[in-house]
């Protein structure tokens, strides 16, 4: 049988992705954020997946306000890297895996999550940063990301967004669909966006590094005191796109301590500010 053996948390700052792809990382500013990843590069190369189940959101660029999945999984075999306004990022394309994907479908509908599916999407700095961070520069074309993704997206941007609750839900529901997958696929979770930042409006910059590693806390010991954190507490403490930490709840349900099962080791704990407008935080929790 399929397995959650893993979850990885990260945020997804689009200039992270600018300064990898124009040779920055060494610069002052730069080092410390991917330094901060060296170790879950590693630790990536020591526990290689089967397939990444990705949970991140799509800044407006294969969906818009035309049409607003809340909760979307894409079951294609490939995905191509969005133009986001400079051009695609020169990384390689995604490979699918179909028949995990359609098969999670199946199980996480059946178990009353209404998913879209996704037949054909191109994926957006959302998904390919955190898979960048965590396994390095890929040269677009000869080179390839370690194993197939599942690009899960969230609506983070248009409200009414998912509650972190309903995430965290959603997250068990993923793990009992992996678990009644036929094949002994070893998939890890991944939790993408945040920590606090905001992007526009008077409070445009604001970071809050109190609210960021309470939250890390909560989420490694208590992720249903987590799941409880409503959507005005964290536009208020993390500012409007601090929303998008409720998709680090869905890969936290799909734990094994949320079904009953033993707590995760949490093997990585990183937190830098600032990287662009946002405060990065990374995560990697094992089953144990
Ligand atoms: C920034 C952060 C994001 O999450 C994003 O989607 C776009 C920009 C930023 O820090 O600039
Ligand atoms: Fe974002």
């Amino acid at each position: 049988m399929a397995r959650i053996t893993a979850s990885v948390y990260t945020s997804h700052v689009p200039a992270i992705g600018a300064a990898l792809d124009l040779g920055k990382t060494q610069e002052p500013y730069w080092q410390p954020v991917f330094q901060g990843y060296e170790f879950g590069q590693q630790w990536l190369k020591d526990n290689k997946p089967d397939v990444i189940f990705l949970v991140y959101n799509d800044h407006a660029t294969a969906f818009s306000l035309d049409m607003i999945p809340t909760f979307a999984i894409g079951t294609a075999a490939e995905y191509q890297p969005a133009d986001e306004g400079w051009g695609p990022r020169p990384v390689p394309k995604v490979i699918g895996h179909p028949e995990l994907s359609a098969h999670i479908a199946q199980s996480v509908i059946q178990q009353d999550f209404d998913l879209t599916i996704v037949n054909k999407m191109d994926v957006d700095h959302g998904l390919t940063v955190p898979l960048s961070l965590m396994c390095g520069q890929q040269d677009p074309v000869k080179g390839a990301w370690p194993c197939p993704v599942i690009p899960f997206a969230v609506n983070v941007v248009q409200y009414p967004v998912p509650s972190g609750r309903r995430c965290y839900n959603l997250g068990k529901a993923i793990a009992k669909a992996v678990a009644s997958y036929d094949e002994d696929l070893n998939v890890q979770i991944w939790g993408t966006g945040g920590m606090s930042h905001q992007l526009q409006g008077p409070r445009a910059g604001l970071i809050n590094k109190e609210f960021d590693n309470a939250f890390l806390d909560k989420l490694i010991n208590d992720p249903d005191a987590a799941a409880d954190i409503s959507h005005i507490d964290y536009v208020r403490e993390a500012g409007s796109e601090g929303i998008e930490l409720v998709m680090w709840l869905i890969a936290r349900g799909a734990m094994a301590d949320a079904a009953g099962g033993a707590k995760p080791k949490a093997v990585r704990r990183f937190y830098h500010v600032p990287a662009s407008n946002t405060a990065v935080g990374h995560l990697i929790l094992e089953n144990t």
